[in-house]
């Protein structure tokens, strides 16, 4: 099987700066309540016109000028959101035009905040395989149209953003050592959308009880989340024959401050050597982990040779671990 690398990241963050005293004016919350229980203290909310292709393509542009690789070179498009711009056809889909990519294979992934990881893996093996030269994977979010802007739970928590990456099979970024993807259905109703699919069809009756929004059970995630997170990490750690000693940065989605302190602990690894932003943008789902890691790259904190454990978990459940050299 053929190396697969990482071979540029490219990241957009919408303008408007939504900080939580905007939402102490919109919801009974205060500024110490979300700092306190998630970290947050500011996020971005996309403008009116844009969608969440617009954020993705975007992202993408960035990704292949980092990547130095133009439309042309690009071999497949796919789009990891949970926050479509329809239902049909795919993000993927509207994103292609915008990007020059029209007649090349593009699809959308469900993974939630897993997406952008469960992205990366299939990447990697179109890669790995020769069947792809350069993989566009794009996680892109619009999740505060899709959240109830008068549910505190989770309205305060989630936000905009997009991050893309191109696999390739030529080096130049990071090198994908392994990845390792789980999900257990059984838990579908602790993070999801009722309406809307032919589960719960739209009616005005499911408008009217507010069913086209996301419903979370914050706290039963949590305790789920830090154990999975560890685990798939221990998993994929062992099949690549390295240990916990040897991961230089933890890139984790960002959804709670404390849910990535918890995993520091657990795996041993200095809290100096997690790369949170979660203060800044909130958590964007798919969008979460290259919005990190390519702040982490251009800040310099990632040096040649640093191993990176990018770890997700979200809706479904999903969870997944990947190991990057960079
Ligand atoms: N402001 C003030 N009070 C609030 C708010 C708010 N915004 N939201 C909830 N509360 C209240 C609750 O009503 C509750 O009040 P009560 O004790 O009177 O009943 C109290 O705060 C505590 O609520 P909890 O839900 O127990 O708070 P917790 O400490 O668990 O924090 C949170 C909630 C932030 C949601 C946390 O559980 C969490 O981050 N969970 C994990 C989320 C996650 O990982 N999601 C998966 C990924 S996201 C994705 O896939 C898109």
């Amino acid at each position: 099987m053929a190396e697969a690398y990482i071979k540029g990241i490219g990241t957009y963050a919408p303008q408007r700066v939504m900080t939580n005293f905007d939402w102490e004016k919109l919801v009974d919350t205060t500024n110490e309540w979300i700092i306190q229980r998630t970290g947050i203290k500011e996020r971005r909310i996309a403008a009116p016109e844009e969608v969440t292709s617009d954020l993705g393509a975007q992202a993408a542009k960035e990704a292949m000028e980092a990547a130095g690789v133009s439309s042309e070179d690009i071999d497949l498009l796919i789009c990891a959101t949970a926050s479509p711009d329809t239902i049909l056809p795919s993000t993927a889909c509207w994103m292609q035009p915008k990007l020059g990519l029209e007649g090349k294979p593009a699809f959308d992934i469900s993974a939630a905040c897993s997406g952008f990881a469960y992205g990366l893996a299939i990447a990697e093996q179109f890669v790995r395989t020769g069947k792809y030269r350069n993989v566009l994977v794009v996680g892109a979010e619009m999740l505060s149209r899709m959240m109830d802007w008068k549910d505190r739970s989770i309205c305060v928590l989630l936000a905009d953003g997009a991050g893309a990456a191109v696999v390739s099979s030529e080096g130049g970024g990071g090198r994908i050592l392994g990845s390792r993807l789980h999900a257990d259905g059984t838990y579908a109703e602790l993070l999801w959308l009722p309406a809307g699919g032919t589960k719960m069809p739209a009616s005005h009756e499911t408008v009217d009880k507010r069913l086209h929004y996301y419903i979370m059970k914050g706290n039963e995630l949590f305790k789920i989340a830090v154990k999975s997170m560890a685990d798939v990490t221990r998993e994929l750690l062992e099949e690549v024959g390295l240990s916990e000693k040897d991961i230089d940065w933890i890139i984790p989605h960002q959804a709670n401050i404390r849910i990535l302190q918890s995993l520091a602990k657990r795996l041993r690894v200095s809290w100096d050597r997690v790369v949170v932003n979660i203060e800044r943008y909130g958590n964007t789902s798919a969008a979460s982990i290259p919005l990190a890691w390519d702040e982490a790259l251009k800040d310099g904190r990632i040096k040649r040779g640093d191993r990176l454990l990018l770890v997700s978990f979200g809706g479904g459940l999903t969870w997944s671990a990947i190991l990057v050299e960079w």
